[in-house]
């Protein structure tokens, strides 16, 4: 799939990432790359735990990496799996939710070893979102 340089940008630095992923139960390695509002690039990987329900994906370790340096907007999340699937492997609901809060029209670009898989908008993965503007007045 053809994108711009902006989008490689984010393929290189979540193809770099991955291999600090830490997944010894599921084998499943996932990083992500984010784009904040000030455009510059937080990168995650999934963080696994004997305890598994506290594993945290790697969207929301790179979201939470954004936000924590200053971030309150989110471009694009970018999500990269060592898949060999045909199918795109998307954001989980959780992280989802997540990117809404930040910006729910975020783009979503899914990628793996062989490149671009798909390239969404989060209002198609999360329709009818709960946003901060139904608490905040
Ligand atoms: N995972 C992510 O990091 N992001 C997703 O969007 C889906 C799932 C991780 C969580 C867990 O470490 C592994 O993939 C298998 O579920």
């Amino acid at each position: 799939m053809q994108v711009g340089r902006d989008v490689e940008e984010l393929y290189e630095a979540a193809k770099k990432a991955i291999v600090n992923s830490y997944a010894p139960y599921s084998k499943f390695r996932v990083s992500a790359a984010v784009r904040g509002g000030s455009g510059k690039i937080y990168t995650g990987v999934n963080v696994e735990n004997a305890s598994y329900g506290l594993t945290v994906c790697a969207e929301r370790v790179a979201i939470f990496k954004a936000v924590s340096e200053g971030e309150r907007f989110v471009k694009d999340v970018l999500v990269y799996t060592e898949s060999e699937l045909d199918k795109p492997v998307a954001p989980c609901g959780a992280c989802r939710q997540v990117i809404a809060e930040f910006n729910p029209n975020a783009r979503v670009i899914i990628a793996d070893k062989k490149g671009i898989k798909g390239v969404y908008s989060l209002k198609e993965l999360l329709p009818l979102a709960f946003t901060p503007d139904y608490l905040i007045k």
